[in-house]
């Protein structure tokens, strides 16, 4: 298994290139399923989900090419509608894949993505509201098998706003008969990303990126040829990773509204955040930093998937900060490794205490989820003495090549073969 060996204490500095988004890219490959054609998805991450979406697709009948950054997706007679257990248990967003399979075939059997090391995430919203559509799930032997006849548009409320269920019951109601409205649906950029495509292909739909999202149905799609948004997590974390090493980095191709929320609790913290007329944004810092309190929302607030990564940083501020989690009930796994690189962090249900210290110190430690990594790799950049990052696999999930884009920006930051299977 590979891991990364950081020796902490150099200062990034320089330009970075923000790749595209991976939780636009999957939507956005499930999405093919819906037409009969050929589809060209441009800016697409090389990262492991897109890989093992594209293998998803793949067994289900499509043909699919990489071409630089581009991927292109042929679902032209396309037969099946079986995603199978051992392709979905790698990457929960293959659920993704429901929706645009029903709105197709009439019918989906996919795998239940099981449990998760952030908390028990379920799909009862997404089958909840493609029932509400007229699709008739059963549960067999661990798989939703769904059944639907007819697909017709309804008026579904979220109890409480979801990414990728609005995104499965978008894809779905653009086969629907009549109007489906979506009410408290999610309003990430993501899922605004997803329906514009979803208009290239065809769809009419109104309210993109509101949390009202109305599609007219029945209109037979085709492919499209769209260029998806850049990645606002990966941005943020090299932003992060820059202030904490007392750094000077500049992003390329990155729209800065989308990180309006952190860009806030950066400048609190005493980073500057400057956007350029060319759309660069040049991010400098250092510690010790201001404390700063977050709590992560939904979309525009904090984003959850920067919050391991901005507790990382106060660790390094001069005092308390407290940082609420309400997205997911699991979500501080990253605490106990950074306590021991020596931080002082204490958890208490949604709330982790983090009393700011000097500094960090190297350690060997051990990653549990994908943002948890990014948030140990940037620890090691700022502390003294070597960090070694076990478990990568899971950062090589969603971060394209971030040693090599790190080691660009002169981190001494190395991938080797660990210890271990
Ligand atoms: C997506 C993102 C993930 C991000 C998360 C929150 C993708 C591929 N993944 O995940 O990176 O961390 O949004 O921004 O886009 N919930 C239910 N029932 C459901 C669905 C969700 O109770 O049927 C709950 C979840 O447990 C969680 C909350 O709703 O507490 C939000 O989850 P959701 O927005 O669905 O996250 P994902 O779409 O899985």
């Amino acid at each position: 298994m590979q891991e990364l060996k950081i020796r902490g204490g150099r200062l990034l500095k320089g330009r970075i290139h923000v790749s595209g988004a991976k939780n636009a890219a999957l939507p956005a490959l499930a999405a093919c399923i819906l037409v009969d054609d050929i589809t060209v998805l441009h800016n697409m991450p090389d990262v492991r989900d897109v890989t093992s979406m594209c293998q998803l697709l793949e067994s289900l009948g499509a043909s699919v090419n990489r071409y630089g950054d581009a991927i292109h997706v042929d679902t032209r007679g396309m037969t099946q509608w079986h995603a199978p257990h051992d392709l979905v248990r790698k990457m929960r967003a293959s659920v993704l894949v429901m929706g645009p399979l029903i709105a197709r075939f009439g019918r989906a059997e996919v795998a239940l993505p099981g449990g998760c090391t952030i908390g028990n995430r379920p799909i009862d919203l997404h089958i909840n509201a493609l029932r509400q559509m007229g699709a008739e799930p059963t549960l067999i032997k661990g798989e939703e098998h769904i059944i639907c006849e007819r697909l017709i548009g309804a008026r579904i409320h979220f109890d409480r706003p979801t990414v990728t269920g609005t995104e499965n019951v978008l894809m779905a109601a653009t086969a629907a008969e009549g109007e489906t409205v979506l009410e408290n649906a999610a309003r990430e950029p993501e899922v605004a990303d997803l329906a514009h495509l979803l208009v290239a292909m065809g769809a009419q739909i109104e309210g993109i990126g509101t949390d009202t999202i109305r599609v007219s149905g029945g209109r037979t799609l085709h492919g499209a040829d769209h260029s998806i948004i850049s990645d606002r997590i990966e941005a943020g974390t090299y932003a992060i990773a820059a202030a904490m090493t007392g750094g000077d980095i500049v992003l390329e191709s990155i729209d800065s509204l989308m990180l309006t929320s952190l860009w806030a609790k950066m400048t609190h913290a005493g980073v500057s955040i400057r956007e350029k007329a060319s759309g660069d944004i040049c991010v400098s810092g250092c510690p010790p930093f201001a404390p700063v309190h977050i709590t992560t929302a939904e979309y525009p607030g904090f984003p959850t998937d920067l919050q391991a990564q901005f507790m990382a940083m106060m660790c390094l501020a001069k005092g308390e900060s407290v940082i609420t989690e309400n997205i997911f009930e699991d979500r501080f796994k990253h605490a106990s490794e950074l306590n021991r690189m020596g931080a002082d962090i204490v958890i208490r249900g949604r709330n982790a205490f983090v009393k700011g210290i000097p500094y960090l110190s190297g350690a060997a430690v051990t990653a549990s989820d994908l943002r948890a990594s990014a948030s140990l790799v940037i620890a090691g950049l700022a502390a003294r003495d070597e960090t070694r990052v076990l478990r990568i696999y899971h950062l090589d999930r969603g971060y394209e090549r971030i040693d090599e884009k790190l080691a660009c920006l002169g981190a001494d930051i190395k991938r080797v073969a660990g210890e271990g299977p």
